[in-house]
């Protein structure tokens, strides 16, 4: 059950009641946590593995700096992605879903609904990233491919499924860093398009969400070079 609450003046959502995540939070604000490595140390963005007394997580802060108008009148139409992502990411993994990483607490600062930075409380997955294994033989790619059409069936999409985006853990592999996008079939066909690219993983799936993909890639590039641009 998703728990949502205020915390020095942050919008909190947390996995479930018991104040775990929520206390985590607090010794956040208070500095009063240990990091054990920095994943991703960008200017808006970063990924640390933390150490608690309830064991390790992944601790991500975003704060997009980009485009801020544009997000902002966006923000008063569209619903907020990474509040999506925390509900989707709930939702299928009560389904079964376990390759989806479990994501437990999710604070915004906001003003209305436009939101300044997000705080997020993620499962730390130990494993190895599909970046540091080379070749992927096909059982491995089997697997990967598994994961995505699963992934789809319940009604969610990766949006970015390459190498940094997969760790195989006891044997299994889990999706990280998934997109809170809604599941249409354009963003299912990018999926597996995607997969293709960076895996060799074949599309059999040749559905309209693809040839509408494809089209828009067509006219885009057409456009592009009518523009005299360089064609992607
Ligand atoms: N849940 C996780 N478990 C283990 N490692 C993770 C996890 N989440 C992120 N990482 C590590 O941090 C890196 C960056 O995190 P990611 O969420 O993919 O951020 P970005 O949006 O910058 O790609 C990953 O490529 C991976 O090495
Ligand atoms: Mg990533």
């Amino acid at each position: 059950m998703v728990h949502s609450l205020n915390i020095n003046n942050y919008y909190v959502l947390t996995k479930d009641s018991d104040g775990r995540y929520e206390e985590i939070l607090r010794d956040i604000f208070k500095y009063n946590i240990s990091i054990i490595k920095v994943f991703r140390n960008i200017e808006d963005t970063k990924v640390l593995l933390i150490s608690t007394k309830y064991g390790k997580f992944i601790l991500k802060f975003f704060a997009p700096k980009m485009k801020q108008k544009e997000r902002f009148a966006k923000s008063m139409l569209k619903g907020d992605y990474y509040e999506n992502l925390f509900r989707q990411t709930e939702r299928v993994r009560n389904e079964g879903v376990h390759s989806v990483n479990d994501f437990y607490l999710l604070a915004e600062k906001k003003t209305l609904r436009f939101v300044h930075h997000y705080i997020m409380l993620i499962e730390y997955i130990d494993g190895i990233e599909l970046a540091d294994i080379n070749p992927i033989d096909d059982g491995l790619k089997s697997k990967i491919n598994t994961s995505i059409i699963e992934l789809h069936q319940h009604g969610m999409v990766s949006g970015d499924p390459h190498k940094g985006n997969f760790i195989v853990a006891n044997n299994e592999v889990r999706i990280i860093d998934l997109s809170g996008k809604r599941c249409t079939a354009g963003r299912r066909a990018k999926d597996r398009i995607d997969l293709e690219r960076h895996f060799g993983i074949y599309n059999k799936t040749k559905d309209l969400g693809f040839y509408i993909l494809i089209y828009k890639k067509k006219l885009r590039n057409f456009i592009r070079k009518l523009k005299g641009k360089e064609v992607r």
